[in-house]
């Protein structure tokens, strides 16, 4: 089989690492890829940018792609699988009115309410006027959330009533552009957040097992919002119970509700939940495709070949495949550029990667890119992200700080505290 995967980032760096495991995957095409997939067995890079739907639609038949993986969420909200299936190319990843899931905060919010999953209270504004009368009135804590996709930077957890007036003020005069010209305001929950991502091919959903991570740049989970400093895997948190519980009350009623509303969802299906100390659960959002860096030590886990996996979701059989998990827990830490998530070099050249390897730690490559002459070289906020596999999360974490430390960059930044909830 030759498969073709959309992305460049970490997630899509584990992503072809896992399909590459297959004996009958014989090529692995990256559009556009980064450093590690540049340098993956079986795997190439191609310049294609995730948006450029006829370039992707050109190699699909080039190369004869019996299948694509969409990583990220731009490309799935843009339609890109319904355009490759209109051609007759077979893919994971919902379609453009499937990720409305991701796309649009006040669809999803309109869609957990008729399926009666369990959220927090909610509004929808585009006018300033009606959003500050309601903030004023419900007082704060409140959340102030772009509608629309912005990267990871429109939702605003506002302590007062002046942060969530200001933050209002921002998204309506266009701080995210148009998806900030609609408002989502919401109720804050208290409690610990988890992420569960389930298989769905359009009648079955089947959850992952169940990941935390880390979106905060500083340690004790201060400071700014990061597309996420570090992972593990299983969470305790989510324990079998409530795994159960989110079963049956977020992801078969969604499941539901996309039959119902005639959306044939065949992808990942992404819940952020919040777990409250008394056992409640509300879902934050919901994302249309895997998680990063959730990715990173969720596939690790995996027995049953993710390829037979995601094929069995295109084709509608995911009943029939039975979903096997390797023991142990899986951990990740994320070795930024220093300044992010503001403003950061590129081009650093990266030493010690192979080092790491040899240690036993996976290192799934994000923001980098490979110099002709071959040399791996910083190109984006989060460059790489270090896996490790143990028995328990003290030997999986003392594992994957070992093997970053045998990595450098220029201006390399971790957090030392990632898996701080279950490291002893
Ligand atoms: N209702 C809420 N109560 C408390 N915290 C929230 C709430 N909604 C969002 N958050 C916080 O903001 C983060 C980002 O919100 P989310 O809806 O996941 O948006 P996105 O991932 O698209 O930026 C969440 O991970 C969570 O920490
Ligand atoms: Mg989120």
């Amino acid at each position: 089989m030759r498969l073709l995967i959309v992305g460049n980032g970490g997630r899509e760096h584990t992503l072809a690492w896992s399909l590459a495991q297959s004996p009958q995957v014989e090529a692995v095409i990256c559009t556009p890829g980064n450093g590690g997939t540049a340098g993956l067995e079986k795997c190439c890079n191609r310049a294609i940018a995730v948006d450029d739907f006829p370039g992707l639609v050109d190699l699909c038949h080039q190369e004869s792609v019996d299948l694509v993986v969409v990583g990220p969420e731009v490309p799935l909200v843009l339609g890109l699988t319904d355009v490759l299936r209109d051609q007759g190319i077979a893919v994971f990843g919902p379609s453009q009115a499937g990720a409305q899931i991701e796309g649009s905060k006040a669809w999803a919010k309109d869609f957990m309410a008729a399926a009666g999953i369990p959220t927090a209270r909610s509004a929808t504004f585009t006018e300033a006027s009606t959003a500050q009368a309601y903030v004023r009135q419900q007082g704060a804590p409140i959340v102030v959330k772009a509608d629309g996709l912005a990267a990871g930077k429109g939702v605003t957890v506002a302590a007062t009533v002046a942060e969530a007036e200001a933050a209002i003020a921002d998204a309506l005069g266009g701080k995210f552009g148009t998806a900030g010209q609609c408002l989502v305001i919401e109720d804050c929950l208290q409690g610990a957040e988890a992420s569960v991502l389930a298989l769905c091919d359009g009648q079955t959903i089947v959850p992952l097992v169940p990941a935390q991570d880390h979106k905060r740049i500083g340690e004790g989970d201060t400071g700014s919002n990061t597309g996420g400093m570090g992972a593990y895997a299983p969470a305790p948190l989510v324990t079998p119970a409530i795994l159960q519980r989110i079963e049956t009350e977020v992801l078969q009623p969604a499941l539901q509700e996309f039959q119902r509303r005639g959306i044939d969802y065949r992808g990942i299906l992404y819940a952020g939940l919040m777990i409250s100390p008394d056992g409640n659960l509300g879902v934050i959002e919901f994302n249309c495709r895997f998680g990063d860096p959730e990715t990173q030590v969720v596939l690790p886990l995996l027995d049953t070949p993710l390829l037979d996996l995601l094929l069995a979701c295109c084709e509608g059989r995911l009943d029939q495949v039975p979903l096997v998990w390797k023991p142990g827990v899986a951990a990740c830490v994320v070795a930024a550029a220093g300044g992010y998530p503001g403003s950061y070099g590129k081009g650093h050249p990266i030493t010690g990667l192979e080092s790491a390897q040899i240690q036993g730690a996976m290192v799934f490559q994000a923001g980098t890119q490979t110099t002709p002459t071959g040399a791996v070289v910083t190109d984006g906020g989060r460059v790489l992200g270090v896996t490790a596999v143990g028995a328990d999360f003290d030997r999986a974490f003392a594992d994957a700080y070992a093997a970053l430390d045998l990595i450098q960059f220029e201006g390399m930044y971790c957090r030392r505290d990632i898996g701080y909830q279950v490291r002893s």
